[in-house]
């Protein structure tokens, strides 16, 4: 089964070819970051026009990489929430109209799902269940994945997602958008532990998170300390963020009485982390897993992926156009 598919949630345009029998035949990503730069942030406006301009360049360009026409595709799977509305409903517009031309069934995925799923497309790959954290721009959530469709919440944040976070704290210490990988570069020539910074919510004795107060504490030192302050803060706050996201894995796992963790979503990209990871895998003997590197931040694989996961399992196009901005990932129809 060919399965195009359609990334459009937020500022990256995405478009896959993933084949149930020969794995992922074409990618390409068109990211919007350098357009949404000198406003310091998404905005959605901006960002479902240039959607409209990249999509189908974007098609041609995987069909002809892939060797492949329209009429090869079995279905198109689409990102039908959560994300920014009118930038979802270009892709969920394009899909359902090409679908609809083509006899072939749209079929809609939750964004976290396609994170969720993506470290499947990596070798070696992750058997279910599994905890996974997902740290995207929009969501920080630990989540307990015993198959496809079968997500069960464990705990999330109660206020900025860790991405967001970063992308905060970087604007306060003068980076450009988006802020994780700048912050990440300057946090190398810092020191974590010149100032005290707080983990909040590492002891509270449950999975949730909250990183709004962390970032305050950064604000109110850098306007302190200054300029010279700054690439210390930078590595304080990517090691407090590191110290509560591994904190919190750890206890998911020993609350579940599982052994592998999957990380998914843009901060998983990060080095920091993925380095605290290993070494704390490597030492209490669990696995961990990340997507292939160029999988981490939004793309049409993911989405391609697990809409052709959604239909191998049976689980039923929903068959209506519509879109989702605001989507729990624990109300998906898990297969029957
Ligand atoms: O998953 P993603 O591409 O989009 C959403 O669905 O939100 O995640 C984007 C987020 C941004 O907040 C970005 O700053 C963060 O991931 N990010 C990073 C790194 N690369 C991307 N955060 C920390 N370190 C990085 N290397
Ligand atoms: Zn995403």
């Amino acid at each position: 089964m060919l399965v195009l598919g359609v990334e459009s949630s937020c500022d990256e345009t995405g478009l896959a070819l993933f084949d149930t029998g020969r794995g992922l035949l074409a990618q390409a990503v068109h990211s919007q970051v350098a357009m949404h730069a000198e406003y310091g942030g998404v905005v959605p406006e901006l960002a479902s026009r240039d959607h409209i301009r990249r999509v189908i360049p974007l098609t041609r360009r995987v069909l002809a990489e892939a060797g492949l026409a329209l009429g090869d595709l079995d279905a198109i799977a689409y990102t039908q929430g959560p994300g920014l509305a009118g930038a979802l409903l270009v892709g969920a517009s394009f899909a359902n109209a090409l679908a609809l031309a083509l006899g072939i069934p749209a079929i809609a995925v939750h964004h976290l799902e396609g994170h969720l799923l993506s470290p499947l497309l990596a070798t070696p790959s992750p058997d279910f269940p599994f905890v996974a954290l997902l740290v995207s721009g929009g969501h920080t959530q630990l989540m307990r994945v015993d198959g496809v469709g079968c997500y069960q919440l464990l705990g999330e944040t109660v206020d900025d997602a860790a991405g967001e976070a970063f992308d905060k704290t970087a604007q306060l210490l003068g980076l450009a958008y988006p802020g994780g990988p700048a912050l990440e570069k300057l946090a190398e020539g810092g020191e974590p532990y010149r100032y005290k910074l707080p983990r909040p919510m590492l002891h509270s004795g449950d999975l949730d998170f909250s990183f709004s107060g962390l970032k305050t504490a950064v604000l109110m030192l850098a306007r302190k300390e200054g300029e010279s302050a700054r690439g210390h803060l930078a590595a304080g706050f990517q090691a407090a963020v590191v110290d509560v996201l591994a904190g919190k894995s750890l206890k998911a796992l020993r609350e579940t009485g599982l052994r592998r963790l999957v990380v998914a979503g843009g901060v998983g990209a990060n080095h920091a982390l993925r380095a605290r990871l290993d070494a704390e895998a490597k030492q209490q003997g669990f696995a961990v897993f990340y997507p292939p590197p160029a999988l981490c931040t939004d793309n049409g694989a993911m989405i391609a992926y697990a809409g052709a996961r959604r239909r191998v399992h049976g689980i039923p196009a929903d068959g209506r156009f519509t879109v989702r901005p605001r989507w729990e990932l624990a109300e998906l129809a898990a297969p029957r």
